[in-house]
């Protein structure tokens, strides 16, 4: 029987590579799709029985050559991660309708775009959708009106994936990352940004790239079988909180 099969988004860096690197230890061959080339083909050649689909996931038409492009490599698909995401902080006036767009054009119509498309090779395969929100997406705060939306959206279009595709063996569920200190991150997190996440997480810091890459390779797996339309908070306790933990804790 052919290897196992899985499409990871953004797997060019962060939180992308780790997972593409952690399901390939459990011997899945990845499809590794990021729109940065040269970066996409760096990492490739770090992970064994990977290829490269240097396509962007906003533009429809894109989404439908990289399809094509996993069925001449493979001709399956037994999971797909959307995890390719852009960050964008600004307050609510400063954040024009072209700001707003981009967010949603990767963050939502990708993750949309790819789970069509990665459909009917999923029916074949019974195989799993996981979806990357964040925390942003289950607790709003200041800054993130398109990324916060554009998250919670995600959140919705899992449980709406769950219920519509689960008549065909589909599994589909969502991992909320708390921070990590990936580029994204960095280029939007200040100091004070940082300082108050360590604060308000009872772990007490960030997380890392390996540590949501275990919640992922989780739903995708067979340990998973019975679990859908689920979003796995990996966040170090920051959903669970609300105020007063640093005074306590001190
Ligand atoms: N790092 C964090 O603190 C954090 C927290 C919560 C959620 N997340 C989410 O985790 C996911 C991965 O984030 P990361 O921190 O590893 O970011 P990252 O910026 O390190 O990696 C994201 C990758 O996605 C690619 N990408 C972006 N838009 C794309 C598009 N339209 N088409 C194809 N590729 C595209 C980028 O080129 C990049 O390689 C994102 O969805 C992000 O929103 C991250």
């Amino acid at each position: 029987m052919s290897k196992k099969v899985a499409l990871v988004t953004g797997a060019a860096r962060g939180i992308g590579l780790a997972t593409a690197k952690r399901l390939q230890s459990d011997g899945w061959a990845i499809g590794m799709l990021d729109r940065d080339r040269e970066a996409l083909m760096a990492a490739v050649r770090e992970v064994e029985d990977s290829f490269a689909l240097p396509y962007d996931i906003s533009d429809p038409e894109q989404v439908t050559r990289a399809f094509a492009d996993l069925r001449s490599h493979h001709g399956r698909l037994d999971a797909l991660v959307n995890n390719a995401g852009v960050a964008d902080f600004g307050p609510i006036a400063e954040t024009d309708f072209q700001r707003w767009r981009e967010v949603m054009a990767t963050n939502l119509d990708g993750t949309f775009l790819c789970s069509q498309a990665a459909t009917p090779l999923l029916k074949s395969s019974q195989g799993a959708i996981v979806n990357i929100a964040s925390i942003s997406g289950l607790r709003a705060s200041t800054l993130r009106v398109a990324y916060g939306t554009s998250k919670a959206a995600v959140v919705h279009l899992t449980l709406q994936q769950a219920a519509e595709l689960g008549e065909y063996g589909i599994r589909a569920n969502c991992v909320a990352p708390g921070p990590v200190r990936t580029k994204l991150a960095m280029a939007v997190h200040t100091q004070d940004i940082i300082d108050a996440y360590h604060d308000a997480i009872p772990l007490n810091r960030y997380g890392s790239e390996g540590e949501i890459a275990e919640a992922i390779a989780f739903l995708c797996s067979p340990q998973a079988s019975y679990i859908t339309g689920q979003v796995l908070a990996a966040d170090g306790g920051f959903q669970a909180t609300g105020v007063g933990l640093p005074a306590l804790r001190s």
